[in-house]
């Protein structure tokens, strides 16, 4: 790409609202690139930069922007993919079947391994923040989009640990092609941050998946004693 072109698609991404890119591109060393990191991002600030979205075609069948919930100070933070109709509906994350299990996760496992800790203390979002139609998985120029306002939710949170439920997530965070089968149970890091890949929950809400949700189990653990012990 010439120093022109990458200019001209910065400038547009910053026109959207965009300020601050973390693909791996290839970035010629010969050139200025304006500054796009805003000086003390908050969650409200970014919250206000989405607005009434409609950078992408899954504002068209939303009914509520599902921006993330919990401890603006968290020490963990989970993503997931996208919202589905419950939390379409309210406008808050995993607070269908899947997130109630997730809760149940969170809090079961770290009662069970006798660390304190409620959903509320952690904080919860989605790659997307809008719901794709028939809950499909999203698009990569959704995931790209929608997937700069998730960076700078976990640039501001600064969390001490992510954990990326399911491939969608993990793929979108960490920029590869490896699913969740590959990638769970071993720590990988984006942007100095430490992240856990581990199945996503309604993957585990299906039958017959005995083996994933002890390995979940297992995941998690790992998360919730590498941050809270
Ligand atoms: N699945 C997700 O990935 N996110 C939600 O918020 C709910 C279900």
């Amino acid at each position: 790409m010439s120093p022109e072109a990458l200019r001209q698609q910065l400038e547009y991404y910053r026109d959207l609202g965009i300020k601050q890119i973390y693909r791996r591109m290839p970035i010629p060393t010969d050139i200025e690139l304006p500054s796009l990191v805003p000086a003390g991002d908050t969650l409200e600030l970014i919250r206000a930069d989405i607005g009434d979205c409609t950078r992408c075609r899954l504002c068209k069948g939303r009914n509520k922007i599902v921006f993330g919930d919990g401890n603006p100070n968290a020490r963990l933070a989970f993503v997931g993919e996208g919202p589905g109709a419950d939390e379409d509906e309210q406008g808050l994350p995993f607070v269908g079947r899947a997130g109630q299990l997730l809760t149940q996760m969170i809090e079961g496992t770290s009662a069970k391994e006798g660390i304190p800790l409620k959903r509320a203390d952690v904080y919860i979002c989605n790659v997307v923040k809008c719901r794709p139609p028939e809950n499909r998985t999203p698009e990569p120029d959704e995931m790209e989009m929608c997937g700069q306002f998730l960076f700078r939710q976990l640039s501001a949170i600064k969390p001490k640990a992510i954990c990326a439920l399911g491939s969608t997530a993990a793929k979108a965070i960490l920029g590869g092609k490896d699913g969740v089968t590959k990638l769970r149970g071993k720590w990988h890091k984006w942007n100095d941050i430490p992240l856990m890949v581990t199945y996503h929950p309604s993957y585990l809400l299906r039958p017959y998946n005995q083996n994933a949700k002890r390995e979940s189990w297992e995941d998690l653990k790992k998360v919730l004693h590498f941050v809270y012990d």
